[in-house]
């Protein structure tokens, strides 16, 4: 089966950009707060309800991986960009990084304790989102964590709008109709965080967390 047109082209212009992105991204996400605020509720959630394996999907040069192995979670990385892969191995030698789809990850299902989406969706295409979503509650255990961090739209009339990312032709979505789709998975809200466009000097948009969780089910003795 060929690759959507989507992939292809994320993926050729992730791999064109992958040493500068690695220069320079990381660097960033440590300096603003506000990228990572989310990361250790997310982490601490997982190691409230016994941890487990975390997926970092659509993970880059892997420095969002590092931060979460740093606060104790057994994480590994996957992304579409061979060239971010080898970057990620060799910037982070001893954790495991894979190249791969996030709508068709190679995990069993319900064997993670949590999924990170960190400005990965922004790629995929609104009609494709709810696919994506559908897969990240086919691997999550009951009881997992789903964090998705993304640029936001603060119209919920809309679900979706195109920007001109730098890299390759990017979505910011609403929250709201974000939620809406992961409720339609079977997954509930836990807590979102939404940071106020005067925050992003650059395009003035507000930036997203959503976390979700898939329930447990009680089972009846
Ligand atoms: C804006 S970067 C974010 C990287 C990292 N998560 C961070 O926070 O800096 C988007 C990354 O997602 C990857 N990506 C985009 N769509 C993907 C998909 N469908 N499956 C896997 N990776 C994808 C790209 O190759 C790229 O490395």
């Amino acid at each position: 089966m060929t690759k959507p047109d989507f992939l292809t082209a994320t993926r050729a212009a992730y791999d064109a950009v992958a040493p500068r992105y690695a220069e320079d991204i990381p660097e960033r996400y440590r300096a603003n707060p506000f990228n990572h605020a989310m990361i250790p509720v997310f982490v601490g959630l997982i190691q409230a309800h016994g941890g487990g394996l975390v997926a970092d999907v659509g993970c880059g040069p892997g420095h969002v991986t590092a931060h979460l192995h740093s606060l104790g979670v057994t994480a590994f990385g996957v992304d579409l960009s061979p060239e971010m892969i080898g970057l990620a191995r060799s910037l982070h030698p001893e954790l495991r990084f894979e190249v791969g789809v996030m709508d068709a990850l190679k995990v069993e299902d319900a064997a993670l304790a949590g999924v990170l989406a960190n400005y990965s969706i922004i790629h995929t295409p609104p009609e494709r989102l709810s696919a994506t979503f559908a897969e990240f509650h086919r691997v999550l255990a009951p009881g997992g964590h789903l964090l998705l961090g993304f640029p936001a739209y603060d119209d919920a009339t809309k679900l979706a709008e195109s920007f001109d990312h730098a890299v390759s032709l990017a979505y910011r979505y609403s929250p709201d109709r974000i939620a809406e789709l992961l409720l339609g998975t079977g997954l509930t809200e836990v807590a979102r965080l939404v940071v106020s466009p005067e925050e992003d000097p650059k395009r003035g948009f507000p930036q997203a967390y959503l976390l979700f969780r898939r329930a447990i089910v009680a089972h009846m003795e």
